[in-house]
């Protein structure tokens, strides 16, 4: 496996920097905003996400959260991150790098979410753009994948103007909000152009 990585062993990566965000491991002291962000976009982010525990906002379930991604990171499964606006570190969302492949797959699958205060704003397209060349140059992938319900439109746009080609449709593919539900397919590939 670490063949294909320039890391050594898989290790939290180092905070990322984007144009006016950056993107690091999320960690306990985030709680407070992250809870705080989440239950105030509540009506926002829920259709479009697996259906919330009903423990999912306290403290344990955080704590709890953080051993799962520290686990999911020192097995190269998964790379978490939080999102802040660089001008004031204000909390606006998260995204991840997870369900890793190794072997000759190579490959990976992007998720995301911001904040209802924040949205249209630009920072998950810039996240996005941060985060590619960590995926295909310093994790070694060879292929990012995401999914999004068609209907999605704020999905689809972010991903097309950050370089995913659209490859297929998959009925019933993830249980959003409780339903099964149709997503159609995208991905990059390493050796697509970056924009
Ligand atoms: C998808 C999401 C992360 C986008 O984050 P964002 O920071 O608002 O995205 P950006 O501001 O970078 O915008 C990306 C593009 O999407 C467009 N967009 C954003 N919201 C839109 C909407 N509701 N309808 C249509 N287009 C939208 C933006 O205008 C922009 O395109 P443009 O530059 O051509 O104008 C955010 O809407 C979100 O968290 N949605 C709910 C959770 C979710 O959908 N998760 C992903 C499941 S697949």
């Amino acid at each position: 496996m670490a063949l294909f990585r320039t890391l050594s062993a898989p290790e939290p990566l180092p905070p990322i920097t984007g144009d006016g965000v950056v993107l690091r491991a999320p960690q306990m002291s985030d709680y407070a905003a992250w809870a705080g962000l989440r239950e105030s976009s509540r009506k926002f982010l829920t259709p479009w996400e697996p259906t919330w525990p009903a423990d999912d906002l306290t403290r344990p379930a955080f704590r709890q959260r953080l051993r799962r991604y520290a686990e999911d990171v020192r097995t190269d499964q998964a790379y978490p991150f939080f999102l802040f606006r660089s001008e004031d570190g204000a909390l606006v969302g998260g995204l991840a790098l997870a369900n890793i492949r190794r072997g000759v797959a190579q490959a990976g699958s992007l998720g995301y979410w911001v904040g209802a205060p924040y949205i249209r704003r630009g920072y998950m397209t810039a996240a996005v753009r941060a985060l590619i060349p960590v995926a295909f140059d310093l994790l070694r992938l060879h292929r990012l994948e995401a999914a999004c319900i068609p209907t999605n439109l704020a999905s689809v746009r972010l991903l097309e103007k950050t370089g995913f080609r659209r490859e297929g449709y998959a009925r019933s593919y993830l249980c959003i909000n409780g339903i099964w539900q149709d997503h159609l397919l995208y991905a990059k590939l390493q050796s697509d152009p970056r924009d």
